[in-house]
């Protein structure tokens, strides 16, 4: 079987973005894939999270995981900082990339506006190169934004592997169509937890849900020749939440003339509600239970670091480290 490597932040309450960008396709591909699943905590540090904040994210992106279906039976799931062989591997690497290519990284530029220049976020993705070539992944999947550094990653291993001989393996990325979900409340940019009206948290309540779905922005005609970047975005959430054939429904009206936005926002809610009501029952029993929890993530984590331990010494005597 092939490997896959794959992370999530915890960086606070997760939404139907991550859900569709990320954690959807975790749940489709674990089957097919040795699939390795964790939460990136040492990468969520360069915004300096508190002590209470941190803990309670990377529990929260655990016990979300399973809700949506990730079955730590079939993939590894862990915690990054239980591994530390991704910070020892990261140092390696970093002598295998330039400032130059450092600078060109656009979340960087973005990032440091808001957290300034930690230079921890400067090296992200170099931890980012080290997480999946320590498990030698093959294939990497990520939503849109996260193509840059898995560029750079292919980069960093290429540059290894032509100093060292050929140790780490070259990982693809994985990408699907909900790879960028878009803002409800600005459909130009992404859906995010840091834009208000912004997002559909998987936790949210049905009230939050029904007004942020019945503000969502809708910039045109329904039945205008072309489909707007609102309407489109509308569609690729109900067809997660509602399957493909309630999209066809919406698209044959809409061929008709006959699309009206407030039906397909009274569908969406209606079905945005349907879906998030068996995975927030599921992580509220999951986060009641964090010994639970912490027990999975430990026997992932040894599973984890098993891999990691052995890859990392054939690279060390690659390189020449004596140790
Ligand atoms: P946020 O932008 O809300 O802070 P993160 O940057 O922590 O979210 O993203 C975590 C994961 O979810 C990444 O794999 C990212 O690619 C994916 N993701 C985040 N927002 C979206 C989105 N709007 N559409 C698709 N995928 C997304
Ligand atoms: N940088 C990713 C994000 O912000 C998270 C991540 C860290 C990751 N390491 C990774 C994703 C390795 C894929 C592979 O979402």
């Amino acid at each position: 079987m092939k490997r896959l490597v794959s992370g999530l932040q915890p960086t606070g309450s997760l939404h139907l973005g991550n859900y569709i960008g990320a954690i959807a396709q975790f749940v489709e591909l674990q089957h097919q894939y040795d699939s390795f699943f964790f939460v990136a905590d040492y990468h969520s540090l360069t915004g300096r999270p508190t002590k209470k904040e941190l803990t309670a994210s990377t529990y929260h992106v655990l016990a979300m995981l399973i809700a949506c279906g990730v079955d730590p039976r079939s993939a590894t799931v862990f915690v990054q900082s239980q591994v530390p062989e991704h910070t020892e591997l990261s140092w390696i690497f970093s002598n295998f990339c330039s400032v130059g290519q450092l600078k060109r990284m656009t979340q960087y530029k973005e990032k440091s506006d808001q957290y300034g220049q930690n230079v921890g976020l400067f090296t992200y993705p170099v931890l980012m190169a080290a997480d999946v070539a320590l498990y030698q992944a093959e294939v990497v999947p990520v939503g849109d934004d996260q193509i840059q550094h898995l560029e750079l990653a292919r980069e960093i291993i290429r540059s290894v592997n032509a100093h060292a001989g050929n140790v780490f393996t070259e990982p693809k990325p994985l990408l699907t169509k909900g790879s960028r979900i878009m803002s409800l409340s600005d459909p130009t940019k992404k859906m995010s937890k840091s834009l208000a009206g912004s997002a559909i948290g998987l936790l949210d309540d049905e009230a939050t849900i029904i007004r942020n779905i019945k503000r969502a922005v809708t910039d045109s005609d329904p039945n205008s020749a072309k489909p707007s970047k609102a309407l489109q975005n509308l569609f690729t959430i109900l067809e997660v939440v509602a399957g493909p054939e309630a999209v066809k429904d919406m698209e044959a009206m809409r061929k008709d003339g006959k699309l009206r936005y407030s039906e397909l926002k009274e569908l969406l809610i209606e079905e945005t509600l349907h879906f998030l009501e068996p995975i927030q029952k599921t992580y509220s029993s999951l986060i009641k239970d964090p010994k639970a929890l912490e027990l999975m993530a430990l026997n992932g984590s040894r599973r984890a670091r098993t891999i990691a331990q052995e890859n990392l010494s054939i690279a060390k005597k690659a390189l020449g480290l004596v140790g």
